[in-house]
C-alpha cells in the first residue's frame, strides 16, 4: 500500500551538463515506483519537465524575505519541486540546524505543498554508545512537525556514519531502526502505517536488493549511486522488482 520511492541527492554535484543523466534516469521504465531527484537548486528549472519528480535539498523556514543566498519553499515550487529534504545531516552539520529549525522548515515545506523529506540517524560514536534508539526518538520528537500526514512527508533514516563511507549497517540494524521509527510515528499519527519510510547511506546496486527485502524500508536516498544513470537505474530496478 506503500509506494516506493527512489530517491537521488545531488548534493553539491551537477551542472547542466548533467541534464543528460536525469534525462536518462527519468526515461528509464519504472512503473512501479515514485522517482525522485533533488539537484541542486540551480538545475531544478532545467529538470522541471522531465517525467519524474524533483526536490530541493533545503529550504529556509520562512517564505520570504532578508535572507541572503537562502530559498524558501514556494520558490522550489515555482521551480517545479514537489518535495523537499529538510535536516539533512550535512544540513545539520555543515550548517548547526536543529530539530527545531528542521522541523519549521518541514512545516514551511508543507504549507508550500511540498513533500518532506525528514533526514534523521545517529554518529558514530552514538550507535557504539547504544544510544541510536533514543537519538532516532528524540530526532523524530524534534524535526517531525505537528502537519505532517503519510501524504506529504517521507522519513529518511541516514546513518551519519554510512553516508559516503561505503559502510553500511547490518540489514538487523537497519530492520531495527525502521520498525522503531515506524512504532514512534503510530504514537502520533493515525496514519502512520502510510508514511513511506527511506534507507540512506551507501546504497548501491550491490546492496540495494538485500536493503529492499527489508521490513519498513520503502525505498532509499542515495547520494553518490544516483549522480549517473548507469549507477542509479539498477537501484531503481531493484525497488521496483522488490
Ligand atoms: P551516499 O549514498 O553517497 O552514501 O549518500 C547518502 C546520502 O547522504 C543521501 O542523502
Amino acid at each position: 500500500m506503500r509506494r516506493k520511492l527512489a530517491a537521488g541527492n545531488w548534493k553539491m554535484n551537477g551542472t547542466r551538463q548533467a541534464t543528460a543523466q536525469a534525462r536518462d534516469i527519468a526515461n528509464h521504465p519504472a512503473p512501479d515506483i515514485d522517482v525522485l531527484l533533488c539537484p541542486p537548486a540551480t538545475l531544478l528549472a532545467a529538470f522541471a519537465d522531465l517525467p519524474i519528480n524533483t526536490g530541493g535539498q533545503d529550504c529556509h523556514m520562512m517564505t520570504s524575505g532578508a535572507h541572503t543566498g537562502d530559498l524558501s519553499a514556494d520558490m522550489l515550487a515555482d521551480a517545479g519541486a514537489a518535495y523537499t529534504l529538510t535536516g539533512h545531516s550535512e544540513r545539520r552539520t555543515d550548517h548547526a540546524e536543529t530539530d527545531t529549525i528542521v522541523n519549521a522548515k518541514s512545516v514551511a515545506a508543507h504549507n508550500a505543498g511540498l513533500i518532506a523529506v525528514i533526514c534523521i540517524g545517529e554518529t558514530l560514536a552514538q550507535r557504539e554508545a547504544n544510544e541510536t534508539l533514543a537519538v532516532i526518538d528524540s530526532q523524530l520528537a524534534g524535526s517531525v512537525p505537528d502537519t505532517a500526514t503519510a501524504a506529504n512527508t517521507v522519513i529518511a533514516y541516514e546513518p551519519v556514519w554510512a553516508i559516503g563511507t561505503g559502510k553500511v549497517p547490518t540489514l538487523d540494524q537497519i530492520g531495527e531502526v525502521h520498525s522503531h521509527i515506524r512504532a514512534h510515528l503510530a504514537k502520533r499519527f493515525d496514519d502512520a502505517d502510510g508514511f513511506r519510510i527511506l534507507y540512506g547511506g551507501s546504497v548501491k546496486a550491490s546492496n540495494a536488493n538485500d536493503i529492499f527485502a527489508i521490513d519498513n524500508v520503502d525505498g532509499a536516498l542515495v547520494g553518490g549511486a544516483s549522480l549517473t544513470a548507469a549507477d542509479f537505474t539498477p537501484i531503481m530496478d531493484a525497488l521496483g522488482a522488490s
